[in-house]
C-alpha cells in the first residue's frame, strides 16, 4: 500500500514538472478515468424527459403517455397542448332497448347497454365524445347547446385523466409539466391548475428542477377554424416577450409552446384551398409553412436549451435551430399511437435524444 502512494506520489511530482506526460495518464488522468468520472457526475444529474403533445381527447394515447414515466425511466413528463377532442358522437336511443349511432358514415346498431359501452369505450380510444340522447332531443339542440355539452365531456374526461395520473404517478417524484393548446377551452385551465400531479406551465414560468426552468405558452398563429387559443404573431410576440423577460438566466430553459416556430421545417402543414380541402399536387399534398414568426425570433434571441413543440402533426422531426435543439413529435392520436420525444439532460447539456413511437 505504502509503495503504491510513493509511486503515485513521484508520478505527480513529475506532472507538476510538466516533464512526464505518460505519468499524467497513469496517475488520475487517464481517458478512461476521466470518462468514468465524466459519467458519474453525468449519472448522478442526469434528467430523462419524455414528451407528447396533441392528444385531442385519445384515452389509449393518455393512457400510454402515462405509462411512459415508467418504461423510459423518466424523471419528468411533458404534455403538449390540443388536450381535447373535437367530435362529440350522438347516440340515440331507440327504444328501451336498442340505440343507434353513425361513425365513419356508417350506422352501428346496439342491442344491449354491453354494447353501448364497448362502443363509447371504441369511440374515446380515438379522441371522440359520446352521449345518448332520445330520438328527436339531439336534433333540436342550437350549435351552442351542442359545444357546451362538448366542454362538459373534454372536462370530465380531463378530470378523469387526472385521477388516472395521480393513481399511476402516487409514490413517484415524477410530475406533468402541460400546456393547453389552441383547441382547449379555457374551461380546462382551473381543472389542470388545481392537480396535484401536474404543473400547468402555460402563460408562465416553472421550475423543473437541476437549474432548470419551463416557459410555457399555448397559444397559436390564427387557423382556418377559429378555435379558442389563437393570436397574429405580434400579439404573440408581445406576450412571449413579456414572460421572457422573467427567465432566469443562469438556468437552462426548456421552451414548452404549442405553436412550431416558423420555416423551421416543424411546421410543415398541408395547403388548403378556399373550402379547406388539401391542395394535391403529383407527388402528394402541397405543404405550406404554419408556424409562428414569434416563436422563431424568440428562440433566436434567448437560444433555450430545448424547444418542444406540437400542433402540426404531420411535421414530426427534430432539429437545432442555432444552439437550441427543437422537437415536433407529431401526433396519430386518431390510430392510437403515442408519438413521442426523449431527451436526456445533465448539467445544462443536452446528452442525448431519441423520437419514439409506441
Ligand atoms: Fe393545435
Amino acid at each position: 500500500m505504502r509503495k503504491q502512494v510513493d509511486s503515485d506520489d513521484q508520478h505527480r511530482i513529475a506532472i507538476a514538472h510538466g516533464r512526464d506526460r505518460a505519468a499524467a495518464e497513469k496517475v488520475g488522468f487517464s481517458p478512461l478515468r476521466k470518462g468514468f468520472i465524466l459519467c458519474f457526475i453525468i449519472m448522478l444529474y442526469l434528467m430523462r424527459l419524455f414528451f407528447a403533445t396533441d392528444f385531442h381527447g385519445s384515452e389509449t394515447c393518455f393512457r400510454k403517455f402515462i405509462a411512459a414515466a415508467r418504461f423510459y425511466d423518466c424523471s419528468a413528463l411533458f404534455l403538449g397542448g390540443d388536450l381535447a377532442g373535437k367530435a362529440l358522437v350522438p347516440i340515440w336511443k331507440k327504444n328501451p332497448s336498442t340505440w343507434q349511432s353513425i361513425t365513419h358514415r356508417k350506422v352501428v346498431e346496439m342491442n344491449t347497454r354491453g354494447e353501448v359501452q364497448e362502443f363509447e369505450k371504441r369511440m374515446a380510444a380515438i379522441g371522440n365524445y359520446t352521449a345518448v340522447f332520445n330520438e328527436d332531443e339531439y336534433q333540436q339542440l342550437t350549435s351552442t347547446q351542442r359545444t357546451a355539452i362538448l366542454v362538459r365531456l373534454i372536462c370530465r374526461r380531463m378530470a378523469d385523466w387526472l385521477d388516472f395520473a395521480a393513481d399511476r404517478l402516487k409514490n413517484t417524484d415524477i410530475k406533468i409539466f402541460a400546456i393547453a393548446g389552441n383547441d382547449d377551452p379555457p374551461d380546462l385551465d382551473n381543472l389542470l391548475r388545481s392537480s396535484s400531479v401536474l404543473a400547468f406551465a402555460d402563460g408562465s414560468i416553472v421550475e423543473l428542477g437541476g437549474d432548470l426552468q419551463v416557459l410555457g405558452y399555448g397559444f397559436s398563429t390564427p387557423t382556418p377554424w377559429h378555435t379558442y387559443r389563437e393570436q397574429t404573431d405580434p400579439e404573440m410576440k408581445l406576450a412571449l416577450e413579456r414572460l421572457s423577460g422573467f427567465l432566469d438566466h443562469e438556468k437552462g430553459t426548456i421552451f414548452h409552446l404549442h405553436a412550431p416556430p416558423f420555416g423551421s421545417g416543424l411546421d410543415l402543414a398541408p395547403k388548403l384551398d378556399m373550402e379547406l380541402r388539401p391542395i394535391m399536387s403529383s407527388s402528394g399534398p402541397v405543404m405550406e409553412p404554419v408556424g409562428s414568426q414569434a416563436v422563431a425570433d424568440l428562440i433566436k434571441e434567448c437560444q433555450p436549451l430545448i424547444g418542444l413543440f406540437g400542433h402540426v402533426h404531420e411535421s414530426r422531426s427534430v432539429t437545432c435551430l442555432g444552439k437550441t435543439l427543437c422537437a415536433n413529435p407529431g401526433s396519430a392520436y386518431s390510430e392510437g399511437r403515442l408519438l413521442g420525444f426523449i431527451t436526456e439532460i445533465a448539467n445544462q447539456k443536452v446528452i442525448d435524444w431519441q423520437l419514439t413511437e409506441g
